[in-house]
């Protein structure tokens, strides 16, 4: 083994011995191409789909923060059945005035007006309301589902109806619906949605709207998915049919939509290529509620007027991602990449030791047995190479 000639490196030889591995060679056709092919699918998978698809290489931000401004726009004039002409504007259609990220755009209304306190017929409509006779309507209990409070009388509603007499806010509402909107013009209202998010981990902010010096830019263009993607502005019509319902009917009886806004920014390419996209969702198809106006008319009376509102629900939610090269992400995908190679060998290993025809030879190739040594002159060879060993090792502490 080691030999004085050799240097004082030759003799620390088990420590900075370097032991390669052997491998058995064989030129099995069909093992081998198996091999290949393996290998090809694993590189396959690597590179095209952890490193190009999911930039596996990539550090990623996917909770960025986010902040959401609306604004909805249109004037329209609705003509309910008393022919009394009422004009709605931004004010009056979208609640909360504020622009939030839930917003709400009236589009069909049944209008009750001048309620005062008191007594009257409740509506026939509401199951509880309904009576024969008096003994129908116990004093002081509320209608369930109904408008107020039985009195114990039980009166003529019309010529075909009979209901208990209540206390509440009187007449009660009429509640059969226009059958056309009568905000139809809504379909031509937009939608100004302002959106800005910021990436905390890479300290990057983008937002929806176009980066420009013409003022009239954002009072003219109107969002197309393909002509003019960078305008933030949407028909309400748009919104509508992009989330597969149409306009006339969502309108009658209210509904809700879910406007999703989808960042998914590539961080090494320039900030230009980072936009957003939009996609409409339908959640429900029924959505009012109630609201009132209180007065007091000139003799003091406290009176109000009642509107119930059918309209459609904007429902905004900002998602997003951001990914950038970072060191630590593509040393663990690069590795994770070399570990799946490994896995090719394994493969082959099993085909060649358990299916193949030859599997015998392969397997007495592959295993060498370790057999205990014969005889009194082995025994003596193994005792002095164990001494050559030790001496080796006490020059090259020494050294
Ligand atoms: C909405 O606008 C289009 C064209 O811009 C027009 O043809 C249509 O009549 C408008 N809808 C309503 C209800 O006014």
């Amino acid at each position: 083994m080691a030999t004085p000639a050799g240097g004082g490196a030759a003799l620390c030889g088990p420590l900075l011995d370097y032991k390669t591995e052997k491998f058995a060679l064989t030129r099995n056709r069909r093992v081998g191409l198996l091999h290949r092919l393996l290998q090809l699918a694993v590189l396959g998978y690597v590179l095209g789909w952890v490193f190009v698809v999911r930039r596996g290489y990539q550090d990623t931000d996917a909770a960025p923060r986010v902040s959401v401004v609306t604004k909805l726009k249109g004037v329209s004039v609705s003509r309910p059945e008393d022919a009394r002409r009422r004009l709605w504007d931004a004010a009056d259609f979208s609640r909360p005035p504020q622009g939030e990220n839930v917003l709400f755009l009236v589009t069909n209304f049944i209008v009750t007006d001048r309620q005062v306190q008191g007594t009257c017929p409740e509506s026939p409509s509401v199951l509880d309301g309904i009576c024969m006779e008096d003994v129908d309507c116990s004093v002081g209990n509320p209608v369930v589902h109904g408008n107020g409070i039985k009195t114990g009388r039980c009166v003529m509603f019309n010529s075909t109806h009979s209901t208990c007499e209540i206390f509440g806010w009187c007449p009660v509402e009429n509640d059969t619906l226009p059958r056309k909107p009568l905000l139809a013009e809504a379909e031509n209202f937009t939608l100004f949605i302002k959106n800005t998010v910021n990436f905390t981990k890479f300290n990057f902010s983008k937002g929806n709207t176009l980066q420009t010096n013409d003022p009239t830019y954002f009072k003219t263009c109107m969002y197309d998915p393909f002509f003019s993607p960078s305008c933030p502005v949407f028909r309400i019509r748009d919104m509508v049919e992009a989330a597969g319902e149409t306009f006339g009917a969502l309108a009658l009886m209210g509904g809700s939509i879910s406007v999703r806004i989808e960042w998914d920014c590539d961080l090494d390419w320039p900030a230009a290529h980072c936009q957003p996209r939009y996609s409409f969702i339908l959640l429900d198809r029924r959505y009012n509620f109630r609201t009132a106006s209180y007065y007091w008319d000139s003799k003091r009376q406290h009176y109000r007027s009642l509107l119930k509102l059918y309209g459609i629900r904007f429902d905004i939610s900002v998602h997003g991602q951001a990914g950038k090269f970072g060191i630590i992400p593509a040393a663990v995908s690069f590795g994770t990449g070399i570990a799946f190679l490994g896995t090719a060998t394994i493969i082959c290993d099993m085909v060649l030791l358990y299916l193949d025809a030859k599997a015998d030879l392969y397997w007495k190739e592959k295993f060498e047995e370790a057999k205990p040594p014969k005889g009194k002159k082995a025994a003596a060879a193994e005792a002095q190479r164990a001494g050559q060993d030790l001496g080796d090792a006490q020059q090259c502490a020494l050294e």
